[in-house]
Formats: C-alpha cells, sequence, structure tokens
C-alpha cells in the first residue's frame, strides 16, 4: 500500500444541529454516549460517491506519488452508488483521466473496504493488474430514513482511497480473511432498490443485534488473521477499524491491549460512513505520519449482509 487520502464534504453537522434539522427527539449526550458521535458530514446537492471518490482518489495518488496514467484497476466499495450502472468505479475512472485497465463496483455495505482490498491484493498477486486504486466512497444521507432516530443519527457521507502497488519486500498487504452469513440479512438491510422497488431504498437497523454479532465476529476475524501470519496481538502496532461505535472500537482495542493512542479513530468527527470509513481513517492517519515503515496495521469491518472481515498489513 502506496498511500491514501479522502474526501469529507464541507458540510459538517453537529448532533445537535442534526436534531434541530431533522426535528429528531434526540440528544448530543444519548448519540455522544451510545456511539462516540459528535459530527458527521452531508453530502451537498450533486456530490455524490463518484465525485467524493475522484477527490479521494487524486489525493492519494498525489500522496504515493503515482500518476493516473500508471493505474490499471479501479476498485469501489460502496453501497450508494451514482447509479445502477455505469459503475461508480467507471466513473471515477473517467474523472481520473484513466483510458487503461479495468473498473468495477463491489457491494458487502460497511465491510466492502475489506472485500475490496482482498479481491484487489489477489488481483495483483495473479498479474491481473499492477496499480490498483481501490475506494470507499458513500452517500448514506440519501438512504437513511430521517424521521429514524435510531439509525439517521448514525452515519455520514465520504470517500477514501488508497494505492496498491506490485512490489517486491517486505511491506504491503500479508492477507485478508472475509466472511459472510446472509442468515442474518434482516438485521441490516435496505428496504427496496432498484431491482425489487425501483427506488433506492431506505436504510433499516437492529442495532442492538448487529452490536452483539459485531464484538464476537471481529474478535474470531481478528484471530483468525493473526494466526494465519503466525502473529501475536502484541505485534500489531495499529488498529484500523471499521468506525460504527466507539464501544466496539474500544472492544477490540482493550482484545488487542492495545491503548487508545494504537487505535485511529474517526467516529466522533465522520460517525459511519460505512466503506470510506477504513480508507478515510487510512487517509487521516497518512496525513499525520502516523504509520512508521515496518509497523503492523490491523484493519476490520462488520456490516450489511452479514458481512465482515480482516486485513494485515505492513506499512
Ligand atoms: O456499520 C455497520 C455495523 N453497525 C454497527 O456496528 C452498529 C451496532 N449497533 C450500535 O452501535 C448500537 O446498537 C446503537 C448505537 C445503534 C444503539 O445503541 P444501544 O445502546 O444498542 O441502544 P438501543 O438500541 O438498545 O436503544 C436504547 C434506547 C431505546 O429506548 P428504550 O427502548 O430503552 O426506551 C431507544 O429507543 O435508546 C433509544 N434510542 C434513542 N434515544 C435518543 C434509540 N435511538 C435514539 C436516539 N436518541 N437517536
Amino acid at each position: 500500500m502506496l498511500s491514501a487520502g479522502g474526501y469529507l464534504p464541507a458540510d459538517v453537522v453537529s448532533n445537535d444541529e442534526l436534531a434541530r434539522r431533522y426535528g429528531l427527539d434526540t440528544s448530543d449526550a444519548w448519540i455522544q454516549e451510545r456511539t462516540g458521535i459528535r459530527q458527521r458530514h452531508l453530502a451537498a446537492p450533486g456530490e455524490s460517491a463518484s465525485s467524493m471518490g475522484i477527490k479521494a482518489a487524486a489525493q492519494a495518488l498525489e500522496r504515493a506519488g503515482v500518476d493516473a496514467s500508471e493505474v490499471d484497476a479501479v476498485i469501489v466499495a460502496t453501497a450508494t452508488p451514482d447509479s445502477s450502472f455505469p459503475a461508480t468505479a467507471v466513473r471515477i475512472q473517467a474523472g481520473l483521466g484513466i483510458t487503461r485497465g479495468f473498473a468495477f463496483d463491489l457491494l458487502a455495505a460497511c465491510t466492502g473496504f475489506i472485500y475490496a482490498l482482498s479481491v484487489a491484493d489477489a488481483m495483483i498477486r495473479t498479474g491481473q493488474c499492477r496499480t490498483a486504486l481501490v475506494i470507499g466512497a458513500e452517500t448514506y444521507s440519501r438512504i437513511l430514513d430521517w424521521t429514524d432516530r435510531t439509525t439517521c443519527v448514525l452515519f455520514g457521507d465520504g470517500a477514501g482511497a488508497v494505492v496498491l502497488r506490485a512490489e517486491e519486500g517486505e511491506s504491503g498487504i500479508l492477507s485478508s480473511h472475509i466472511h459472510a452469513d446472509g442468515r442474518h440479512g434482516g438485521i441490516l438491510h435496505v428496504e427496496g432498490g432498484p431491482g425489487s422497488t425501483g427506488g433506492t431504498g431506505l436504510l433499516r437497523m437492529a442495532g442492538r443485534e448487529v452490536f452483539k454479532h459485531a464484538v464476537t465476529k471481529l474478535a474470531s476475524a481478528v484471530d483468525e488473521a493473526l494466526a494465519a501470519n503466525s502473529l501475536a496481538r502484541e505485534d500489531v502496532t495499529w488498529l484500523v477499524p471499521h468506525q460504527a461505535n466507539i464501544r466496539i472500537i474500544d472492544a477490540m482495542g482493550r482484545k488487542l491491549h492495545l491503548p487508545r493512542e494504537r487505535v485511529v479513530v474517526t467516529v466522533d468527527r465522520h460517525a459511519n460512513t460505512s466503506a470510506a470509513s477504513i480508507p478515510l481513517a487510512l487517509a487521516e492517519a497518512v496525513g499525520e505520519g502516523r504509520f512508521k515503515p515496518g509497523d503492523l496495521l490491523l484493519l476490520e469491518a462488520i456490516g450489511g449482509g452479514l458481512t465482515w472481515g480482516a486485513t494485515l498489513l505492513r506499512w
């Protein structure tokens, strides 16, 4: 992984402002206590997964010192594409002026970025591409029910991107471990969609149920990733988790015996940006120069499907 970039919409909405704007019976105290969220960024009219993804990718390429013409694969994890097709990845490819290679979207909800890393890594290892942009880009504000306080306070919009390149050496993705169990699809899903109701549909979540799955499934994915590489939790330098809830993030930090300063946290400012949350966290940490060569990063996520997974990578 050469570098990471991110983009967040300009409209920063605090918990109090959100409650005012949408007439919600909620409070800043409830949201902060239960989730750690203080604010979120919301896309402006006209902003989309592709427009934000282009900005995030451009920053990632610039930081990596890679020209867009060198990119031969664009893989975008999103549950909120601009339209059913062309894929958001193809729109981003065109927006960056890339005319070669391939581009496609992948849908695994909040686990989308881990899935996309897994796919990109496998394609690089099998020689199908050499330089890949892997992007998470979401506009959940467009699929939220703004009258449902149990879900609409939790999410935000944004995009993050990383540049992967086939290179010899110690750094890079060690392994990814992805899982799905569709029996639990009903506890976090979008009601309706282009192929059923013809519309976009709205997000529904049984939060407490998802929370229970999150703690056990993330723990097992983390153990699996460490065991596959004969590594111990003490070897992990940074936890870069999906940013859904500070209580879940803290539980994973405790499991790994990592102090808070070794956990990249953005949920307080970004809220849950689904597939964009991990690359946005990576982008922030890279911007602050937090990762050093040789650091071991552990990425993990769970989301609708249910899907979940973890990636270990050497910086
Ligand atoms: O990104 C994909 C993965 N997603 C996740 O990992 C999310 C996992 N779940 C969670 O993070 C938490 O379950 C939530 C943050 C969604 C909810 O927290 P909770 O501690 O599980 O709360 P709860 O759902 O058990 O609700 C507690 C109470 C309820 O009232 P009663 O039934 O106890 O009277 C809710 O109606 O809080 C009430 N409530 C609210 N009150 C004020 C729910 N939403 C709100 C709200 N403001 N926005």
